[in-house]
């Protein structure tokens, strides 16, 4: 018996019925080849997580036109030439007990004009918010001609054998770039009001509906609210709902945002959890057909609760499935403190702009068949030095292939950095994934050893097969003229000691960590001053947190300087220094922050190497950087020793 009893409930939407209200959203991975044709790496991808218990798996938006692909990480299914490696995707996810849907799409204007090499389309010339590159209007014929894409593509897919499609309506794509008013201006039967910029999406629905069975599920997915000035909102969502069921859907998959408001489309974890589940709600109101709610759904006790109070018929997790492909399967169990944490930092939508996905805690992704852990033939004694995230996911690997693994941590308790990356606000994220870490190794048969800071001599007599260093880099303050006279604190030392600093506080440096730190000390009511002598701040952020970081601190009334360098510091003053102006003595700080430098901490290797046979150095002791470094590494030294 779950604790969760309507989530895992069973579900039909046509001809596909469902195990339980579970399903993966569709996210473009770049796992297939430049081509856009399925790769054994998608194939794998996919197959963990229909193992993982989802109800069904939508497959990443699926070119239907070359022109509508928006860079070459975009799956294709413009031709039949990709069915039969569709078809192998299709057959490998029902081996294995799952339901498969395909998401057909179009970029439009927001396809990438060097990589299709024809140019963008678009409902009217207005330019992408993003590229800022101008489309070609579509003539009437062509508009014939891409609703004929979609069409065929879903055809192609019947014939793949998915169990349905899900129309990409949604996040500035064509479909949305001709409901939105911000985006079609068109005068003929494709523009104007409402019904006439339905339209579009309509007659996709309409034509599919006539090549497919009755009951194949067709499923629009669309930006209720663009969260933008002028584009569409909920109320006028309703009637573009109402529309597409006439027309022949078989359920609303409600999202939100376009290219413009992209900060807000995968809500990073400055954003609400169940931000956008109030739109699902709204259009659920209006329709009689099922309807799916996405969007930082993660805790399975506001999944049951939107189900059992009818906002929505399906919760739709996309992130919290690349981290933890088995979440279904661990929330049905009630495994919940083994449930691989999504930390909402959008690492992987950064990756996809350029190279395949990857996931700051789930290192896997891509290599997924790696994740089932092979024993080791030759159980070794190894001793891992740190308990950072790069220690521990070694351990945790390591021992999961049957060596012999010991721990020492020079503090009282794990977590190494990662304690301070989670005190910064809204980070619970991290402080729950630190907690799973935790419970991880706990489960393990690792010897852990607090408060034990390893030194050379002490590792030689451990006598271990395998040494792995993960002690963490090297922090050396930056040089700044009057700091060592000065009491100056660090980023972690100001993060440990809140209570002793001042209220008017100057942080020299509004990198990520310097930001952080800023929201941080500013939501205690301190007057915060933040000094960045490049030109943007909260360098080393992932985009989307950037840009939610840097508005808080605005609305906290932190003072914000960039192009600015400190150059002296004094018992409550900063010299600041600019190109082409005179410097400035800024007065009356209590308490002064100085950044710190994360250098490589590779000596102990070195002295190392001639006593033991394999020693290894990981994560920020090798190369200052952050958790999907050190986890990554972690985990590829468990799999090679
Ligand atoms: C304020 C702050 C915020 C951050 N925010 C983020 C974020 O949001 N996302 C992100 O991905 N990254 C973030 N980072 C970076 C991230 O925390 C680090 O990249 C990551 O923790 C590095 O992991 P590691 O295991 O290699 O080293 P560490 O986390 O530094 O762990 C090293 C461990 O080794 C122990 N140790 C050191 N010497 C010895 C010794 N001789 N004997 C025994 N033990 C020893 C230390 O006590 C420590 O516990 C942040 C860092 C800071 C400082
Ligand atoms: C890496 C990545 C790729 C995505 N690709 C797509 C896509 O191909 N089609 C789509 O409609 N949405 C895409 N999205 C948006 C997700 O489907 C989903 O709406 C979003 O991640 C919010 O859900 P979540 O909070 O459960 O992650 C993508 C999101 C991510 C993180
Ligand atoms: S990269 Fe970050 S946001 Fe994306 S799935 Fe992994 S943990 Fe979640």
């Amino acid at each position: 018996m779950t604790a969760f009893p309507t989530l895992f409930s069973p579900f039909r939407i046509g001809s596909m019925s469902i195990k339980n209200r579970i399903v993966m959203s569709p996210m473009e991975t770049h796992l297939c080849n430049a081509e856009g044709f399925v790769t054994k790496e998608l194939i794998s991808y996919y197959k963990e997580r229909a193992l993982g218990g989802a109800g069904y798996i939508t497959v990443e938006n699926t070119a239907v036109d070359p022109a509508g692909r928006v860079n070459d990480g975009m799956m294709c299914i413009h031709d039949d030439k990709f069915i039969p490696e569709l078809k192998n995707l299709v057959d490998t996810i029902h081996a294995v007990g799952g339901k498969i849907i395909l998401q057909l799409s179009h970029a439009g204007r927001e396809a990438l004009p060097y990589f299709t090499g024809t140019g963008t389309v678009a409902p009217s010339a207005i330019p992408s918010p993003l590229t800022k590159e101008m489309p070609k209007e579509l003539t009437i014929d062509e508009v014939k001609a891409v609703i004929n894409a979609f069409v065929c593509g879903a055809e192609r897919a019947l014939k793949a054998g998915f169990d349905g499609v899900e129309i990409h309506m949604a996040h500035g794509y064509l479909v949305n770039q001709f409901f939105s008013p911000e985006s079609n201006t068109r005068t003929d039967d494709y523009g104007g009001d409402t019904v006439r910029r339905a339209r579009f999406g309509k007659e996709i629905v309409e034509g599919i509906r006539k090549k497919v069975p009755g009951d194949f599920p067709v499923i629009c997915r669309i930006s209720a609210d663009e969260y933008t000035e002028t584009g569409l909102k909920l109320e006028e969502s309703k009637e573009i709902a109402k529309i597409l069921e006439r027309a022949g859907a078989s359920a609303i998959h409600v999202s939100a945002c376009n290219y413009a408001s992209a900060f807000f489309n995968i809500p990073c974890y400055y954003l609400e959890e169940g931000c956008f589940v109030h739109l699902a709600e709204g259009i659920k109101k209006v329709v009689n057909i099922p309807v799916l709610s996405v969007g930082r759904i993660q805790d399975p006790v506001m999944a049951e609760e939107v189900l059992k109070e009818s906002k929505a018929d399906l919760i739709v997790l996309g992130r919290p499935l690349i981290a933890d492909p088995y979440l279904p399967n661990k929330i049905k169990e009630g495994n919940l403190e083994d449930i691989q944490v999504c930390l909402s930092c959008n690492r992987c939508i950064e990756s996809i702009s350029d190279k395949k996905l990857v996931c700051t805690v789930n290192p896997y992704v891509g290599k997924d068949e790696l994740f089932h852990l092979q024993k080791t033939a030759k159980p070794g004694k190894v001793l891992i030095i740190g308990g950072g995230p790069a220690g521990m996911s070694a351990a945790i690997t390591l021992s999961g292939r049957g060596h012999n693994v010991t721990l020492w941590e020079k503090n009282g308790e794990l977590g190494g950095n990662l304690r301070y990356a989670s005190m910064a606000p809204k980070k619970e994220p991290v402080k729950k994934y630190l907690q799973y870490l935790v419970n991880q190794i706990k489960k393990k048969k690792v010897s852990i050893v607090l408060n034990k800071e390893a030194g050379e001599d002490d590792i030689k007599q451990f006598a271990a097969d395998v040494v792995v260093l993960a002690q963490g880099a090297k922090d050396v303050p930056v040089e700044i003229k009057g700091m060592e006279e000065n009491r100056v604190l660090n980023v972690k030392g100001a993060f440990s000691s809140t209570d002793t600093i001042g209220n008017n506080v100057a942080i020299v440096g509004g990198a990520a960590e310097g930001c952080e730190l800023a929201d941080y000390l500013s939501l205690q009511g301190k007057k915060v001053s933040v000094i960045e002598m490049r030109r943007v701040l909260g360098l080393g952020l992932v985009a989307h947190p950037r840009y939610h970081v840097c508005e808080r601190l605005r609305k906290e009334g932190a003072t914000l300087m960039v192009n600015a360098k400190v150059t002296e510091i004094g018992r409550n003053y900063i010299v600041i220094s600019r190109r082409k102006q005179p410097d400035e003595k800024l007065e009356g700080f209590d308490t002064i922050v100085i950044p710190t430098l994360h250098q490589p901490n590779m000596e102990l290797e070195s002295s190392l190497q001639p006593f033991v046979s394999e020693v290894y150095t990981i994560g920020d002791a090798k190369e200052g950087r952050t958790a999907l470094e050190a986890i990554a590494e972690g985990v590829e030294i468990g799999l090679k020793i």
